[in-house]
């Protein structure tokens, strides 16, 4: 894999040492080209039958590109504006009555707690809370839905084995998908959501929800508007469209479909077992930096977050980002967090170590 012609396709790395994917990636400099092409196209020639016509057509490959990614078919990605709208139309679709329980973790995003704390409010349902490493082996007899991270968004934790249990799992990946391998069918979940804006560098608003070939048309759909209908011309007689599209979101557009996916195409073409190697790497030396530099890295596995303590958080993001370094802060948590890819660098890690 060449590093640095990877690293070159980002601009924002050229003044800045940007460790911040896990919020949102770094937008390769091609993919924004395409975009600003396609939209310059449609203000000199309006967006008629041709603007859908190749949003359709993008679709097709986005889903197929998705699949490839999570080892599935694409018959069963859903095209989701977000991680966190994969899981609402999951937490939406699912038959949960007063007293059933879903179980989740301790180190859950407001992204997957939201849609867990509407449910309870809304549904009767209860959420039982454990850690993370704990979860498989927490399952009651109640519960009807184990929903959590694929890896924690606070310490970049893997979840532990959750395949053969005889419930339903939900793996919010938002951390996952495009910065670790994902496998849908070893990590024996049922749902598989995540985001397009990060790890994989795309627009916001873009993002993908994988539903197992059993789950596919048995879970009820949100809202079906007009993408997601058979033959919309139908009217009210107007059937869902065969496969995972019925749960596709509606607020799609050709620009941002674009520029997805050229961004996927470009870590595609450079491979995605080499970049999830070479990100893995990276953050675990920086770990090790920063435990040598006498900070307290929260434990984590072989993954691309690195959190570690710190007196002030946000007074110390506030302090990198006006040196040009780029990372978050955790609310509540005490830590700071770096966000590392294969577009990342040594001078990058370097520079946040010695601005600490
Ligand atoms: C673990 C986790 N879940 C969900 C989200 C929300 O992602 P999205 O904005 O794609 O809904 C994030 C975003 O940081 C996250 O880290």
């Amino acid at each position: 894999m060449d590093a640095v012609k990877l690293r070159a396709q980002f601009p924002v790395l050229e003044q800045i040492a940007y460790l911040n994917a896990g919020t949102c990636g770094p937008l390769p400099g091609p993919a924004v080209g395409v975009a600003t092409k396609v939209l310059e196209e449609c203000a000199r020639s309006g967006r008629a039958g041709m603007y859908f016509d190749q949003m359709r057509a993008l679709s097709t490959q986005r889903r197929a590109a998705y699949a490839a990614l999570l080892n599935a078919d694409a018959r069963d990605i859903a095209l989701t504006g977000s991680t966190s709208e994969g899981i609402v139309r999951v937490l939406a679709g699912m038959d949960l009555s007063p007293g059933d329980e879903i179980l989740t973790s301790q180190e859950e995003h407001p992204g997957l707690l939201g849609p867990l704390g509407a449910v309870r409010a809304q549904r009767g349902v209860d959420v039982r809370t454990v850690a993370l490493a704990d979860i498989a082996d927490a399952v009651s007899p109640a519960t009807r839905l184990v929903a959590c991270s694929h890896v924690s968004w606070v310490s970049g934790a893997l979840a532990p084995d959750l395949g053969g249990l005889d419930v339903p799992v939900l793996l919010d990946g938002a951390q996952g998908a495009g910065a670790v391998p994902v496998d849908v069918v070893a990590l024996g979940c049922d749902f598989y959501a995540a985001s397009g804006q990060k790890w994989l560098c795309g627009p916001v608003g873009t993002g993908l929800l994988w539903l197992s070939p059993e789950w596919t048309e048995r879970l009820t759909v949100t809202g079906p508007t007009y993408l997601n209908l058979d033959d919309p011309g139908a009217g009210l007689d107007a059937g869902l469209a065969a496969g995972a599209a019925r749960h596709d979101s509606t607020a799609q557009s050709l620009e941002s479909a674009v520029t997805a996916a050229t961004a996927f195409v470009l870590l595609a073409s450079t491979g995605w077992d080499d970049l999830h190697e070479r990100s893995a790497t990276l953050a675990e030396a920086l770990a090790q930096m920063l435990v040598d530099g006498g900070r307290q890295v929260a434990p984590r596995d072989r993954t691309t977050l690195v959190s570690w303590s710190d007196d002030d958080p946000p007074a110390t993001m506030q302090r990198l980002a006006a040196a040009g370094i780029v990372v978050r802060e955790l609310p509540g948590t005490g830590l700071l967090r770096a966000s590392v890819g294969a577009w990342n660098d040594e001078s990058d890690l370097q520079r946040l170590v010695r601005a600490l």
